[in-house]
């Protein structure tokens, strides 16, 4: 797919109407909550929207389930984070079932799975990382490296260097198979990439690059928290054998709902995570003296989980199943074109330029936006024209089209607000909040 142009005058709010009036997700936006429906709420990619029927579902659970069945209520719940895992990878990691886990971090799971991958190759010390990866992906590692006397090699794909830094030119820190290419050798073990970069938005090859990593002999692991829930991932397709995510963001299940992890069939059996937990043990309940992993999935999985977070998971991606992740990715790809299409048309003449890829098979649901004064733009967006996007360090702000959520007027309404403040240069001497998020 190369760069479309974008149909019709982006400039005009009827452009914006006519694309909803023939979405054909356009129903689902009133499947959530909108508490206030004058806001253009643009981070459904951070913390995404509450669903009408997780409100009732998680309600059902406490009264009906937890209230009212107690202990007993664990003979069915003890395995619904496979039971959740086989719907979150139906509906959004495009592979069978038996190969996926809801359960703890995004965090927990990443180093889960970096050292069983790591542990599977002993006869290699490298690991590769890059830059422009996700604190926690990075610190983690770094960790791991420390811990085992690895050899790290960090990417440098956007100046800010770390531990190993070799420095990688590439446009909007977007790595191709020929990029890493280059790094692979037979003492690497393992690379971690994000499907989506979460600054960025941009979307590496996932196909080629996996392959690439395979054919060395390498584990590769991707964290799909960005990707999961808006494009088409397209597990078996692509290859992929490792990954982890998160729920909460284009996934709707709720600010620290249980992420994921998938590990192939074929790997089940070879890989060990370091936390043996007891829901991994064969025999769970004879609580015998020594680990004996269960077979399948349930071998990855540490402890007691949240079953209330796992009822938010399942409404969320029910709908995300009914809804289709081939209609919700081309809905994100024609979103992020809209907001592309009023960069160039409005933001562009105030000094503001695109930090993601033009063309739609390179990003996913979110675009950044690089100014001078990114931190106060920002925060003057929330609190003089009830638009939330969010800001990354130095000079990025995110914005994103969460497909089921989100309409294209939001998005239209949301860059016109954009647009007015630069204008009048109202964002100037915006008071910052007294807190630690951004
Ligand atoms: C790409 C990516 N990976 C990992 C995380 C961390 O997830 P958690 O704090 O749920 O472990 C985030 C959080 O936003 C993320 O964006």
């Amino acid at each position: 797919m190369t760069q479309d142009l974008f149909p019709g005058d982006p400039t005009l709010r009827s452009t914006a109407q006519a694309l909803d009036a023939s979405d054909p997700l356009a129903s689902f936006r009133a499947e959530f909550y909108h508490s206030d429906p004058q806001q253009c709420y643009l981070d459904g990619n951070s913390l995404g929207k509450l669903p009408l029927a997780t409100m009732e579902a998680v309600s059902k659970f406490v009264t009906e389930e937890w209230g009212s069945q107690l202990v007993g209520g664990w003979s069915h719940w003890i395995d619904q984070p496979q039971v959740a895992g086989d719907l979150l990878a139906t509906a959004t990691l495009g592979t069978g079932p038996g190969q996926t886990l809801v359960c703890d971090t995004t965090s927990v799971n990443l180093y889960q799975l970096a050292l069983a991958a790591i542990d599977a190759l002993p006869e290699r010390s490298t690991v590769i990382i890059d830059s422009a990866n996700f604190p926690t992906d990075r610190y983690i590692l770094q960790g791991i490296a420390k811990a085992r006397g690895l050899t790290l090699i960090t990417l440098d794909t956007d100046g800010s260097g770390g531990p190993g830094a070799l420095s990688l030119e590439v446009e909007d820190e977007r790595i191709t198979a020929a990029d890493i290419a280059a790094y692979l050798s037979d003492d690497v073990a393992l690379v971690i990439l994000q499907a989506i970069n979460y600054r960025s938005g941009a979307r590496p090859e996932l196909g080629a690059i996996t392959a690439a990593v395979k054919k060395a002999g390498a584990y590769m692991l991707w964290d799909c928290s960005h990707a999961g829930g808006v494009i088409d991932l397209d597990f078996d397709g692509n290859g992929i054998d490792l990954a982890v995510g998160c729920t909460y963001k284009y996934g709707n299940s709720g600010p620290g709902s249980p992420a994921w992890l998938f590990v192939r069939t074929a790997l089940q059996k070879k890989l060990q995570v370091p936390i043996q937990g007891w829901f991994a043990q064969g025999e769970q309940f004879e609580m015998g003296p020594d680990f004996e992993k269960a077979s399948g999935i349930r071998g990855f999985q540490t402890a007691t989980p949240s079953i209330v977070g796992i009822r938010a998971v399942e409404t969320s991606y029910e709908m995300i199943e009914r809804a289709g992740i081939g209609r919700i990715e081309a809905k994100a790809a024609l979103g992020t074109q809209l907001m592309i299409a009023l960069v160039d048309a409005w933001l562009a003449p105030f000094g503001v330029t695109l930090g993601t890829p033009r063309q739609p098979d390179h990003r996913g649901g979110h675009i950044i936006i690089r100014h001078p004064d990114a931190a106060s733009i920002a925060l003057a967006l929330r609190k003089l024209v009830n638009v939330v996007p969010d800001y990354r360090q130095p000079d990025a702000i995110r914005l994103a089209i969460s497909p089921l959520p989100t309409s294209y007027t939001e998005v239209w309404d949301g860059f016109d607000r954009l647009r007015g403040l630069l204008a009048s240069g109202d964002y100037h001497g915006v008071e910052p909040e007294s807190s630690r998020v951004t």
